[in-house]
């Protein structure tokens, strides 16, 4: 087991401290089916507990990965045999809904949607959401700047993060629990800690903002004809909508197919369109929003700039629309599989992706190439699927996805970060300048660097 090991379960008892033999059965992430390797894991019930076994690693030197919900698409939650792991499992409280100002506090632990309801009770309304909203947790959230489906309306998490307490890698405990909406009282030091991927601390509780429930939410599936017309409908609706548009998703027409084919979900209209889109938004007046809605659908079906739309009508009808674009399991079953979260400009999409499917084709005539997106946000994911080879094929997938990129100043990574598995191409959407001073953040944080090292740079 180790002497560390040891030492730290007489220290904090073996209910915080498990060896890594409980790990062998649970698996990586929900993307990775293999076992979890470690030396063991600490479960703190406290910041206090947390920062007092951080302190004891980086005095030895321990290397510490933090585990949030998994749910992560970038192996930032990768460990060896030789790691210890911290799981926040068990500081999962919500301390406080401040129903005066609009915010909650919670521990790090918290799944996304336990905080959903909790605040839904209230009469608020928390817009960070995603698909694997059952499964992650609000310090995962802020550890990866998530982003999901509302980013279009209400901004990525680091926009609900009001305050955010933080054990640093020497057991410092950096409390900057700020309830207000402005504090300009020198750096805003949360900031350094979202979207840092647990490399610069590690984010034990939370004050987040909070938005007010809305009163009627309208969506609609539609099928376009080109991608032109998916442009046009997102200009449609921003104009016509305004304010209410929260969502506007994209999945190309070989996505929808693949995930509606017999045997998998029903589809909620005909397959086969190139284009399919789900456009969602919500306001505080159910009546006139049902209208404004109802006429950009009718405008924009009279204008052909949409071909067909399903308007559900129940909460149930809506699931079975949103199941299309969250429930993508039925394309995970292709091995190899190669998933990817970019971003670049709107207007350059369409040609992005015919160049990326051509090299892809004639690099692997078979292949596959599903792709869905917060078209909104700039964001496509991309998944890869050579139909031939292995794994070992990630590199040259790379290749062909991120190369082009570079010259119309995307992104390697819109949502999910960088983990183990993009840092070689961080360099394509970061200056030699911006990554020195990540790396002059991290010495200065981190020196010993014992926080998932390895991770982003
Ligand atoms: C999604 C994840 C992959 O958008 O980010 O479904
Ligand atoms: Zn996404």
């Amino acid at each position: 087991m180790g002497e560390f090991l040891e030492k730290l379960i007489s220290d904090f008892g073996n209910k915080t401290i498990t060896t890594g033999d409980v790990l062998a059965n649970k698996a990586s992430s929900y993307w990775d089916p293999t076992p979890i390797f470690a030396k063991g894991m600490a479960r703190p019930s406290s910041t206090e507990e947390l920062s007092q076994i951080v302190k004891c690693c980086n005095e030895q030197g321990q290397i510490i990965v933090t585990h949030g919900g998994l749910t992560g698409c970038a192996q930032a939650a990768n460990s060896t045999k030789d790691h210890l792991i911290i799981s926040l499992e068990r500081m999962n409280a919500i301390e406080e809904i401040d129903e005066i100002g609009g915010t909650i506090t919670v521990q790090a632990g918290a799944i996304l949607e336990n905080v959903q309801k909790a605040v839904a009770e209230k009469g608020f309304y928390f817009p960070l959401d995603l698909g694997a909203r059952g499964s992650c947790t609000v310090g995962g959230n802020a550890a990866t700047n998530a982003g999901g489906i509302n980013v279009i309306r209400y901004g990525m998490m680091r926009n609900h993060i009001l305050g955010l307490e933080v054990v640093t890698a020497d057991g410092t405990i950096l409390s900057s629990m700020n309830r207000m909406l402005k504090n300009n009282a020198g750096y805003d030091l949360k900031q350094l800690f979202i979207g840092s991927e647990g490399t610069l601390g590690i984010v034990t509780r939370l004050v987040i903002k909070l938005e007010t429930a809305s009163k009627s939410t309208q969506t609609a599936l539609c099928a376009l004809d080109n991608f032109g017309s998916v442009i046009n409908l997102l200009q449609h609706m921003k104009k016509k909508t305004g304010p209410r548009l929260t969502a506007f998703e994209v999945m190309w027409g070989t996505y929808f197919d693949a995930v509606t084919e017999e045997g998998f979900h029903k589809s909620p209209m005909n397959r086969g369109y190139p284009y399919y889109v789900i456009t969602e938004c919500s306001g505080s007046n159910p009546e006139t929003d049902d209208a404004i809605f109802m006429s950009a659908m009718e405008d924009a079906l009279e204008t052909n700039l949409i071909r067909d739309a399903v308007i559900p009508k129940s909460e149930a009808e809506r699931n079975s629309v949103w199941i299309v674009r969250e429930g993508f399991e039925p394309v995970l079953t292709n091995k190899p599989l190669f998933l990817y979260d970019v971003s670049l400009p709107i207007k350059d999409m369409e040609s992005y992706i015919d160049q990326v499917h051509k090299s892809l084709q004639e690099t692997w005539p078979e292949m596959v190439c599903y792709v869905i997106g917060h078209i909104g946000d700039g964001n496509l994911h991309l998944m890869v699927c050579p139909r031939e080879g292995d794994d070992s094929l990630h590199d040259l997938s790379d290749q062909l996805v991120y190369g082009p990129l570079k010259e119309i100043k995307g992104s390697v990574s819109a949502e999910h970060g960088i983990g183990h598995e993009k840092k070689k191409w961080l360099s394509h959407s970061r200056s030699a300048e911006e990554i020195e001073l990540m790396k002059l953040l991290k010495r200065t944080l981190d020196p010993n660097n014992i926080l998932n090292p390895g991770v982003i740079f």
